[in-house]
């Protein structure tokens, strides 16, 4: 027998490709990602201009239907939304019975998980009419998730939303209205909201929609589908980094603030510490999402009129390393994360909550990519492996090993 039989390998050639930098596992016609001239496009219309004119329920309806959608199909959109917004009074008792420390993020995907217990018709998916079904349930479901597990980590009653409002605007009463007073909504922050949430909607082919699209390739549905890409977000190296980038920020603070200390730690080969939210596995250029959130973090926080050390202490940061050759040669520039966070703790969001608005933002994309893949019927993904293990070993009984 020759080594490769004993080794399983047994069919054709396996290429092996970690971390897939080269290989591509669909064919998509969501998002167009230029890496190397800091491109983002949704279904052919740049991120900029997106950003700039559409609002994000418009941008979901493109992301999962192809087309950016009429006055009576946003209209109609929005309204089978919200005729979707309720969660059944007994995922509440899920929600208590997690400790106040629980992190967000495991919140937020095990009530994703949950849903589909009390919305059972939301896993097979036969028609179109299912999908659709499928699709406004967990957009009018979603935002609730989030408020309440904002109102579980900040010990605030729950909130419900108001149908008159806006798609973002009722997102932000959710997760700030405080009991028996009134909520007054701030255009700029609403804006900024819509804008994060544009920005982070989807990224063609990154580690937490290749899980959904793996998860969803089983049929596993649409809601299991969710919770897996939300568990994947949650790593500091994916979503996780918005996260990190401020407890990062933090600690220098606390260290006495100095981030030249900080560059040589990053630049060390000897020592894991990374600078967050530098970086990225694309684009190698610039993040032209946090060209886009860099003007805006400077208006949220020049109209909220917030003075804040952290935030000299990332321009710093960000000065250091764009005249850093250790960062230029390597092309490592901010990424959208490194400003998202900024403007999440000027609008008072708890740092562990930052990754769960990432969520909240890519769910439309999650949704198209799971939507594109069940209609392209694509296979259950399976990759192959290179095995490295022993070859065949004679088992031995407890008593002689
Ligand atoms: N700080 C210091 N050095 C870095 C950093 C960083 N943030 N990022 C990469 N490098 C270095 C690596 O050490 C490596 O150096 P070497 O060539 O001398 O060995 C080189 O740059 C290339 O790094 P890789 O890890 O091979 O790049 P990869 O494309 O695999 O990783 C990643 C991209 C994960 C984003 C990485 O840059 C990183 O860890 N950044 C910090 C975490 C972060 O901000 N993540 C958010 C990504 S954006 C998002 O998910 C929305």
């Amino acid at each position: 027998i020759d080594i490769k039989t004993l080794r399983g390998v047994t069919d054709g050639v396996v290429t092996i490709d970690p971390g897939y930098k080269n290989t591509g596992s669909c064919e998509s016609a969501i998002t167009f990602l230029d890496g190397e001239n800091g491109i983002l496009r949704y279904r052919g219309y740049s991120i900029e201009e997106l950003a700039e004119k559409a609002n994000f329920l418009e941008v979901a309806y493109l992301l999962i239907f192809g087309e950016l959608p009429t006055t009576s199909q946003l209209e109609k959109f929005h309204n089978d939304i919200k005729a979707q917004s309720h969660v059944d009074e007994d995922v509440k008792r899920i929600l208590d019975g997690f400790p106040k420390s629980a992190h967000p993020m495991g919140v937020l995907s095990s009530l994703t998980s949950a849903l589909i217990a009390f919305n059972p018709s939301s896993v097979n998916v036969e028609s179109e009419e299912d999908m659709y079904k499928a699709i406004v349930k967990i957009l009018g479901k979603f935002p609730v998730l989030v408020g309440w597990t904002l109102r579980k980590k900040t010990g605030q009653p729950l909130d419900y939303g108001d149908d008159n409002l806006g798609y973002v605007e009722n997102i932000l009463k959710m997760m700030f209205k405080k009991p028996n007073s009134e909520y007054k909504q701030n255009p700029t922050l609403v804006d900024a909201l819509d804008k994060l949430l544009i920005l982070h909607a989807d990224h063609e082919q990154n580690c937490s929609t290749s899980t959904v699209r793996i998860v969803g390739s089983s049929h596993a549905g649409l809601f299991a589908s969710l919770s897996a890409g939300i568990n994947a977000l949650w790593g500091p190296l994916h979503g996780g980094a918005n996260q990190a980038v401020l407890e990062m920020l933090e600690a220098i603070k606390e260290d006495g603030g100095d981030t030249k200390k900080y560059m040589g730690k990053a630049k060390d080969k000897l020592d894991p510490f990374r600078l967050m939210g530098f970086g990225h596995r694309v684009y190698k250029n610039f993040d032209p999402r946090a060209k886009i959130i860099k003007k805006s973090a400077d208006e949220v926080l020049g109209d909220l009129g917030v003075e804040d050390p952290i935030l000299d202490i990332a321009k710093g940061l960000e000065k250091e390393a764009l005249e850093d050759s250790y960062f230029v040669d390597r092309k490592l520039y901010p990424n959208v994360d490194f400003y998202s966070g900024i403007i999440y703790r000027a609008m008072n969001i708890p740092t562990e909550m930052f990754t769960v608005m990432f969520a909240l933002g890519r769910l439309p994309g999650w949704i198209a990519q799971w939507k594109e893949m069940r209609e392209n019927k694509e296979p259950i993904g399976r990759p192959r492996q290179i095995y490295t293990g022993e070859t065949h070993r004679p088992f031995k009984p407890v008593s002689e090993r």
